[in-house]
């Protein structure tokens, strides 16, 4: 197992698909502590279970997060500087697929609710894991 990837990653949308597989494959190159954010907690427990599988040693820290939510955002984002003290790692994953329609069908609220989500959810996940690294010493890898 080889030990690329030190320090604490932080992945929304960790509950499935590209996010859950993210955390597995970081696992797997070295990666030990991990703040998992989705909106649907049920779904991050199986990503739990499924890296503590894999991994014996990880430290694991679940937050329900909305990253369309400035709050909710910011909440999860000191939670897990609080239990790990940096972040080193940000995969800004979680994301909806939008209404397969003709868009004169679509609603601007589903419209919004989409940009909601994919454009401005990765900015604000961006913004608060930079503030929180801006804080941050380099981190050693010796
Ligand atoms: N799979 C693909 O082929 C593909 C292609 C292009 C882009 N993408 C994008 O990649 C990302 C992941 O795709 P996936 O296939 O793994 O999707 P997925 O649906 O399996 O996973 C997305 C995760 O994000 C979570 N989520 C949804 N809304 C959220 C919110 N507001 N706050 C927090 N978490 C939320 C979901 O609960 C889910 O666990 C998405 O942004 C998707 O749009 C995927």
């Amino acid at each position: 197992m080889s030990a690329l990837l030190q320090g604490t990653a932080f992945v929304t949308g960790a509950g499935s698909g590209i996010g859950q597989a993210t955390a597995l494959c970081m696992a797997q190159h070295g990666v030990k502590r991990f703040a998992l954010g989705d909106i649907d907690l049920k779904k991050l427990d199986e990503t739990k279970n499924a890296l503590e599988s894999q991994s014996s040693d990880v430290d694991i820290l679940l937050i329900k997060l909305d990253v369309s939510n400035e709050d909710s955002v910011k909440e999860a984002v000191e939670k897990a500087a609080a239990k790990f003290g940096r972040i080193d790692y940000a995969v800004n994953n979680a994301g909806i697929s939008g209404p397969v329609a003709r868009t004169e069908s679509v609603a601007f609220s589903e419209w919004q609710h989409l940009m909601s989500v994919n454009l401005n959810g990765v900015w604000l996940c961006q913004r608060s894991e930079i503030l929180q690294m801006l804080k941050q010493d380099p981190h050693s890898t010796g």
